[in-house]
């Protein structure tokens, strides 16, 4: 694998492409007599979601319209995670279903996408049985797909197109279908160079790959002047960006500099890696209150020999340094993490090390995994894999203690008034809306009678309410009670 850093040139080729491409659907709606619909469907991290949004632009831009998630597009777009076992067992489950839909429908375009074309048995499978999927491309292939869809509608054979190399092409170049009208992605790095042994990253996703910070920040800028109020930096490792090009500045700088652009309420990162977060990363969430009060730093193990074992290149110790200091310097801030139960070899002794450490931490929420043997990893050829019913055992233990401290966090919310960026309607009643605090706590909350919206009294009870067109609003809600996973109140005015 080697990194291609995606030229200008080939990126003038690519839009007079993407104009070919609009023009020859276009004339395939018009003797069809109906537009032509996509659907992508995205499975995994953000990292993912972001890469689905700039396959939509594509797709948008050569004029295919979205279609409704019920119906069957002519054109589907499956992207694929691999990072644990499930999402594998989903993908080729659901990838069966729609073969009737490409009976009813023989021109109907299938491609898979994304982590899991990396891995070659994957692509085999695929080839061998799943006929009717016409093209497989991965992660770092997305500004090939007009190339792929032409070659598809030309000579009419399946394409697989995952390339060896790992590209880095300029976000600025590919156009972008954002799915939040409040929140933009941005991908400041690809790829990861730290082998965890458990982790398919670095074999799916390759080496790290830094953007350059000016193209980063022209990016930004225009972001906040199209008036997204919520920034997300994303890659895997966002603590060593810049490490792979000399003469670029430090994630704390490029940080800061994003901090000072005006017009982001909301400035986020993820992920931190505790061996790379410096003590400036804390410290300028400290001087800047449009950085979200919030980090995320995967801890995985407390236990310093699984730590080893898993080739983190941390301790207890230095984890325990870094989270106590960020409690300190912020003390009203969320510090949530990533765990991981059942990694081979993960004694008792190591596992009550794990909960020692998270009673310490006291995160204010976690995600828990049980190991999954991932092929092709270090970890996955160790001997002393954990039985199944040890892990289960286990991570019951952890999920009691996590949820204990997740609930007695949300509990310590309640009674204070915090600034919500609404997200929109929540999932459980149309006039209930949901948001976050500036330390990423997803609230749920009603509007009272009485509320004014510029200068018009808001009432939810009304059925023509409609709680998305307040999305990306930033308003004052009151938090008047827990739940175990979000905190519930309601709305006391509007900021702006
Ligand atoms: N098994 C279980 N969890 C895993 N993760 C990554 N690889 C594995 C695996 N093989 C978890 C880690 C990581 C998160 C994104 O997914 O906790 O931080
Ligand atoms: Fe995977 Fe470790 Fe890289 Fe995170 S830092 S993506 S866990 S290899």
């Amino acid at each position: 694998m080697s990194t291609v850093i995606v030229s200008q040139d080939d990126l003038l080729r690519y839009h007079s492409l993407l104009a070919s491409l609009e023009k020859r659907i276009s004339a395939m709606s018009s003797e069809l007599g109906h537009p032509l619909t996509y659907l992508v469907k995205t499975y995994g991290c953000q990292l993912n979601e972001s890469d689905s949004e700039k396959i939509e632009g594509i797709l948008q831009s050569i004029g295919l319209i979205e279609a409704e998630e019920s119906a069957i597009p002519d054109f589907l777009f499956l992207n694929t995670c691999t990072i644990r076992e499930n999402a594998d067992i989903r993908l080729f489950g659901n990838l069966g279903a729609y073969k009737i839909n490409k009976r009813q429908n023989r021109d109907m375009f299938i491609a898979v996408c994304g982590c899991m074309m990396k891995q070659e048995e994957n692509v085999a499978r695929i080839k061998k049985s799943f006929p009717y999927v016409d093209a497989c491309f991965g992660p770092s292939d997305i500004h090939l797909i007009p190339e792929i869809i032409e070659q598809k509608l030309n000579q009419r054979k399946r394409v697989f197109s995952v390339s060896e190399e790992d590209y880095l092409v300029e976000d600025n170049f590919i156009p972008v279908k954002r799915k939040r009208k409040f929140r933009a992605l941005v991908p400041i790095m690809y790829g990861c160079n730290n082998f965890c042994t458990y982790c398919v990253v670095p074999y799916t996703r390759g080496r790290e790959r830094s953007r350059d910070s000016k193209e980063i920040l022209k990016q930004l800028k225009s972001l906040a002047e199209e008036g997204y109020k919520e920034v997300m930096l994303l890659g895997q490792n966002v603590n060593s960006y810049g490490h792979d090009r000399p003469d670029e500045i430090s994630f704390a700088e490029l940080l800061e500099r994003t901090a000072q652009i005006p017009g982001f309420s909301r400035i986020r990162f993820m992920t931190s890696h505790p061996k790379d977060i410096s003590e400036e990363v804390i410290r300028t969430m400290q001087k800047y209150p449009n950085i979200e009060r919030h980090l995320h730093l995967p801890m995985q193990s407390g236990s310093s020999r699984v730590l080893k074992r898993m080739n983190r290149h941390y301790d207890q110790e230095q984890y325990l340094k870094t989270a106590l200091l960020f409690r300190e310097c912020l003390p009203d801030a969320t510090l949530t993490t990533d765990i991981i139960v059942g990694f081979p070899g993960e004694t008792e002794e190591d596992f009550q090390e794990t909960l020692n450490v998270i009673a310490k931490c006291k995160f204010d929420s976690a995600f828990t995994f049980q190991y999954s043997r991932r092929p092709g990893t270090k970890a996955a050829e160790y001997p002393d894999q954990i039985p199944q019913d040890v892990v289960t055992e286990r991570f019951g233990r952890l999920l009691e203690l996590q949820n204990d401290l997740t609930f007695q966090s949300n509990q310590s919310m309640v009674g204070k008034t915090e600034e919500i960026l609404i997200e929109g309607r929540s999932a459980t009643a149309p006039d209930v809306l949901t948001g976050r605090t500036n330390s990423s706590r997803l609230v749920n909350f009603k509007i009272p009678k009485g509320i004014q919206l510029d200068g018009k009294e808001i009432n939810s009870d009304d059925p023509n309410f409609d709680a998305d067109e307040l999305e990306g609003r930033l308003c004052m809600v009151k938090i008047l009670k827990a739940k175990p996973y979000s905190v519930e109140g309601e709305l006391e005015r509007f900021c702006e």
